[in-house]
Parts: C-alpha cells; structure tokens; sequence
C-alpha cells in the first residue's frame, strides 16, 4: 500500500439509502490518491474493531482526491459497519489496500446485476460502460425503493438502462430471463449469495463475472484427502508444515511468518501471497484455477509437497 493510502479522512458523508451511508475519504493534504478502475475495493480497517472489511469503491475513477465507498448498516457481524456508520467528517480511516478481483474486462455488450449493496462495485462500471458508448443495462433487485441505494440517481439518468426490482412492490428479477435476452453478453453480478449461485448457473453463452462478499456455502470442498505439506516463506527464510486440518496462515503466523489476514474464509483477499514456486490448490471464493501466481493462504492448501511462497 502506498503510503499515502495508509490514512485518509473523511471529507464528505450523506445518506444514500436507509441504513446506507456514503463516505467520501481523502487524503489529509487533500493530495492524489493512486488510481483505481472499476470494481476495486479498499480493504479498511472499521476504527476499534480490529478487523479489516472490504468496501467497493462506487465513486468517479477520474477523481484521483477522492475515494467514495458506501456502507450497509448490519445488525449482525462484528460492528465493522456500525464503526464506519459512525464516523463523521474529518475522522481518519486506516485502509490497508485497494484492489482489484472484480475487473470490468472489455465486451461488446454488458448486463449488470445488482442485489441490495451489491450496486455499489457496478456504479462505476455503468459511468465507464456508457461513457465508452458500449451498450449495457442494470438489473437492480432490494427489499424497497426506500433501501435501493443509488437507484433513484441511475435510473433517472439512464431510464432506458435500468431496471429495478423492488421485493416491497412485488417486483421479481429473473434471472434466466434476463441473460436469455442477452445471449453473448458479459454479466457482472454483485449481489447476496442465492442471487450469485443463480446467476453462476445460469447455461448458455453468457460469461459470468461475480463478486463476493460472503464465503460461498455451496461450494464442496473434499477435506478428507488433505494430506500434510512444506510451505517456505522466502522472505522470513521460514519453513512450516501445514497439517491436514491447519491453515497456512495460521501456522505461518505461530512460527513467525510476516502473514496478515483478516477474514480467515477466503473471501476478503487480504491474505493473497504470491507463489514463488509450487502449484496452489485454491480453497477461496475470489481465485480460480486458472491463477497460479497468488493464493489465498487462510483457507487454501498445496497439490504440491512443497510451496514456497512469498512472504
Ligand atoms: S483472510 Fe480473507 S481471503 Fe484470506
């Protein structure tokens, strides 16, 4: 992280939507900020709460003095959302990264599916979508009107392009309907976790990109196999071994590995490491096989006897 990043301000705060704060962060010295494309996020750690939480940025990327996230407030979890909802203009925010897992990849045509506070990674991808002229639309499902953050904004700007879906009115996405429609589009879809395992198994052309922030409950690991392997970090010159049953993380951290993770079920990407050498059997819902070159070390193992990774 630069260190620029390493602390901001808030600068601007509003309420978006019922329990939806948008926060406008800045540096001090009201400097620029490194640059982003849509579908990044800032990994931020919620002020007292010890935890690191990942918020998409839903600003203007041409903006370099600004980063805007907008913040759910849950009544569940362990008070990183009610931190942020708490803080004011001028309270500093620790953020550890800004990254990207969730990249719009060029197309000729866009469908973008929205659930609840799921909008927020899509809004920048719609201001790049149309300002390059490529056709899209949004479909944008939330319990009401009244909790649709940015809904009112979008679709007043692009009537043609959106559609909204709110539960309270009796209005219901389908999805298989949707992608139907647009055979040969690229879907982006942000959403909670029944809309993304639909939107995952939708057959047909339809090339599907999800973002997720919550671990994917379906997805079947086979632990029994696991068998023991050696993991060495280059940089800290140690070497582990990781147990059936142990993380690496986990045992990286005890034998004093400079590891750093935060939500410990491969769904943040704070822990990715790059693989030096070794081949990763990737346990996490943000990489897929086809990534050779990072892994997420709190939930994913070795299909090799020894990884070196570095760290
Ligand atoms: S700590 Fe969140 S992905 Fe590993």
């Amino acid at each position: 992280v630069a260190s620029a990043l390493a602390e901001l301000v808030v600068v601007e705060r509003r309420l978006a939507a019922q329990d939806v704060v948008v926060l406008d962060l800045a540096a001090r010295d009201a400097g620029e900020l490194p640059a982003w494309e849509p579908g990044a996020h800032l990994d931020i750690e919620p002020p007292g709460t010890g935890v690191v939480r990942q918020y998409s940025l839903c600003g203007d990327p041409a903006d370099r003095r600004r980063y805007r996230i907008a913040v759910l407030s849950e009544a569940t979890g362990r008070g990183g959302s009610a931190a942020m909802h708490r803080l004011r203009i001028g309270a500093p925010v620790a953020i550890r990264a800004i990254r990207n897992h969730f990249a719009l990849e060029p197309a000729d045509r866009y469908v973008f599916v929205a659930g609840g506070i799921g909008i927020t990674p899509l809004v920048p991808m719609i201001g790049a979508a149309a300002a390059a002229g490529i056709p899209w639309e949004l479909h944008y499902a939330g319990r009401g009107a009244a909790s649709m953050a940015f809904a009112s904004e979008l679709a007043g700007e692009h009537p043609e392009g959106v559609t909204l879906y709110p539960k309270a009115e009796g209005a219901a996405l389908d999805l298989a309907g949707v992608s139907a429609r647009q055979p040969g589009a690229a879907m982006y879809c942000c959403g909670p976790a029944r809309m993304l395992q639909a939107a995952e198994a939708l057959a047909g052309p339809t090339e599907v990109h999800l973002e997720r922030f919550v671990a994917d409950a379906t997805a079947e690991v086979d632990r029994d196999g696991d068998e023991p392997f050696d993991v060495h970090f280059a940089q800290s010159g140690i070497t582990v071994r990781v147990a059936p049953g142990e993380s690496i993380l986990a045992v990286g951290e005890a034998a004093g590995a400079d590891v750093f993770g935060s939500c410990l079920e491969g769904i943040c990407g704070t822990c990715e490491t790059r693989v030096i050498e070794g081949i990763p059997d990737h346990r996490d819902s943000v990489l897929n096989s086809a990534d050779t070159g990072t892994m997420m070390i709190c939930v994913s193992r070795a299909a090799c006897r020894r990884l070196t990774l570095d760290a």
